[in-house]
C-alpha cells in the first residue's frame, strides 16, 4: 500500500517506518528541511530505542522515503495519516492549525481516492473539520477526487514507541465510511483481528483523551495518597503493592514520583478540561489531577529547602535524569525543569547529569551561572550537598553508596521515585528522604 505520514515526530517516524517494514511503501514529510536531510542520512531526530534500525533496514529495502515535498508523497497515496503536532494554545485548548493546514494541503494534491487518517491527538470532532478542509481544496480545483476520513489515535509510549506499535493492547479505528474501514483493515491485516476495535469517528478521538486523562487520574491519586501516606507516617510504597495486587486496581501507573510530564498527559488533560469548558461542564476529577501535578512538580523542592533549614544559598545539589521520564531525550514539560527552577530561586547551584538528555537540556537552560552540565553521574556529585533523584534510569538505580557518599560534600540523598532503600542508606550514614515514606 502506499502511504504518505505528514510530520515525523514521534507518532508520524514510528509509524511511518513499521509501516514500511511490513512491505507498504511510505514517505514521511516534513516541512523541517534539516530534519529531512538528517532522515535522509539515517540520523534521527531524538533518541528513541531501536527506531533507528527500523528506519535504516526500510531506507535501504527501499520502501520508506523522507521529503519536504508533500504533494509529492500525497498524490498517489491510499493512506495520508497526519501526525503533525497540537500543541497547547495559551487557553489550554489543543491548537489545531498544523493539522488543518495539512489537511488543505492533501485536498490540493491528492489525484487518487484516499484515507486521510489523523493520528495526532485532537479534539473530539476535528475529523469532520479536516473532512471539511480537504473537501473545500479538491472543490477549488474543480477535482471530484473520492476519499474518507478516519481517527485512528496513537497510545505508544515514548522509549518504548517501537514494540508497542509492533504490540499493541489495541488499535482503535475510528471510521464512518466502509472504504476507510476496509482500507485500515488491511493496513492493520499484520495483528490480530480482535486488536483492532472499529467505532465511529468522535468515539476514537475521544477514546485517546479518555486513556491519558485516566492514567493521568492514576499517578494523581497516587501522588495524593503519598502526601497523605506522609502525614499518617504510612508507606505509600507498601500501600502501592498492598492496592496493586487487587486485579481491578493493577500495579501499572500507580508509582508516586515528581509529578507526570512528557507530550501527552499534560497537553491532553489540559485539553480535554477544555472541550467539556466550552460544552458546558466544568469537569471536576480532570481539575484535580492537573492541580495535584502542578504542586508534586515543588515536593522535592520542599523536602530539600526543609532539609537545609530554609537556605540554599551557597549549597550545590547534584541532580540525577532530566528527562520527563526515562528511555528518552525528551524534556518537555518534565518536572526535573521546575525543580531546577525552584532550586536556582532559591539561590543553589546545579550539578545536572542524564545518560540522553544533557545536550537537549542544555540547549534549554542554556549556560547560565549556577549550573553545570556533567557527562559522568559520579562526578555530577563532586562536591555536591546531597543527590536528588529526579528520573528513575536503569543507570541510578544501583549505585555504589560508598563512592556516592565519598564525591558528596554533605551525605543526603532526596529520592523523587522511590528507588532507594531508606534503611540501607540511613544504616550508611545518609539522610534520606523520598516520596509519600516514613
Ligand atoms: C503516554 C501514554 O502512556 C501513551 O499511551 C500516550 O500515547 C502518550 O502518553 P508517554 O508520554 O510516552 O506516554 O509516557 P508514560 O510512560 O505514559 O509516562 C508519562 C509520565 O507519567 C512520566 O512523566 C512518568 O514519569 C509518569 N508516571 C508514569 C508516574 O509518575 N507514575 C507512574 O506510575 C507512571
Amino acid at each position: 500500500m502506499r502511504i504518505a505520514v505528514i510530520g515525523t515526530g514521534y507518532v508520524g517516524l514510528v509509524t511511518g517506518a513499521c509501516l514500511a517494514g511490513f512491505g507498504n511503501r511510505v514517505t514521511c514529510v516534513d516541512v523541517d528541511e534539516e530534519k529531512i536531510r538528517g532522515l535522509q542520512e539515517g540520523t534521527v531526530p531524538f533518541y528513541e530505542p531501536g527506531l533507528g534500525d527500523v528506519i535504516l533496514s526500510n531506507q535501504r529495502a527501499g520502501r520508506l522515503a523522507f521529503t519536504t515535498a508533500l504533494p509529492e508523497a500525497v498524490r498517489d497515496a491510499r493512506v495520508c495519516f497526519i501526525t503533525v503536532g497540537t500543541p497547547s494554545d495559551v487557553d489550554g485548548s489543543a491548537d489545531l492549525q498544523y493539522v488543518l493546514e495539512v489537511a488543505e494541503q492533501i485536498g490540493a494534491a491528492l489525484e487518487g481516492p484516499s484515507v486521510v487518517v489523523t493520528k495526532s491527538t485532537v479534539p473530539v470532532g476535528t475529523a469532520d473539520r479536516v473532512r471539511h478542509c480537504v473537501a473545500r481544496a479538491l472543490e477549488a480545483r474543480g477535482a471530484g477526487i473520492p476519499f474518507s476520513v478516519a481517527s485512528n489515535p496513537e497510545f505508544l509510549r515514548e522509549g518504548a514507541a517501537v514494540a508497542d506499535f509492533l504490540h499493541p493492547d489495541r488499535v482503535v479505528v475510528g471510521a464512518d465510511a466502509p472504504e476507510a474501514e476496509e482500507t485500515l483493515r488491511e493496513l492493520y491485516s499484520f495483528l490480530p483481528q480482535e486488536k483492532v476495535l472499529f467505532m465511529d469517528i468522535r468515539s476514537a478521538e475521544m477514546t485517546k483523551y479518555a486513556a491519558n486523562a485516566l492514567l493521568a487520574t492514576k499517578i494523581s491519586f497516587m501522588n495524593e495518597m503519598a502526601r497523605i501516606c506522609e502525614l499518617v507516617d504510612a508507606d505509600v510504597e507498601k500501600v502501592r503493592l498492598g492496592i496493586g495486587s487487587d486485579g481491578r486496581i493493577g500495579y501499572a501507573f500507580i508509582s508516586p514520583g515528581c509529578g507526570y510530564g512528557g507530550s501527552c498527559f499534560p497537553k491532553d488533560v489540559r485539553a480535554l478540561r477544555h472541550t467539556a469548558l466550552q460544552k458546558g461542564y466544568s469537569p471536576r476529577i480532570l481539575q484535580a489531577v492537573e492541580d495535584v501535578n502542578e504542586a508534586q512538580k515543588h515536593v522535592l523542592f520542599q523536602k530539600i529547602l526543609r532539609h537545609f533549614g530554609g537556605e540554599l544559598g551557597g549549597r550545590v545539589l547534584a541532580l540525577w535524569g532530566l528527562s520527563f521520564k526515562p528511555n528518552t531525550s525528551d524534556l518537555r514539560e518534565a518536572s526535573s525543569l521546575v525543580l531546577i527552577q525552584d532550586l536556582l530561586g532559591a539561590g543553589a547551584s546545579l550539578r545536572l547529569h542524564d545518560p540522553v538528555a544533557l545536550e537537549e537540556a542544555r540547549r534549554l537552560l542554556g549556560n547560565r551561572p549556577g549550573l553545570a552540565f556533567l557527562t559522568d553521574h559520579y562526578e555530577a556529585l563532586e562536591g555536591a550537598d546531597g543527590l536528588v533523584l529526579v528520573t528513575e534510569w536503569d543507570l541510578y538505580k544501583q549505585p555504589d553508596f560508598r563512592l556516592v557518599g565519598q564525591k558528596l560534600r554533605e551525605k543526603a540523598v532526596f529520592d523523587g521515585r522511590n528507588q532507594y532503600s531508606g534503611p540501607e542508606l540511613r544504616r550508611r550514614g545518609f539522610a534520606y528522604y523520598a516520596i509519600g515514606r516514613p
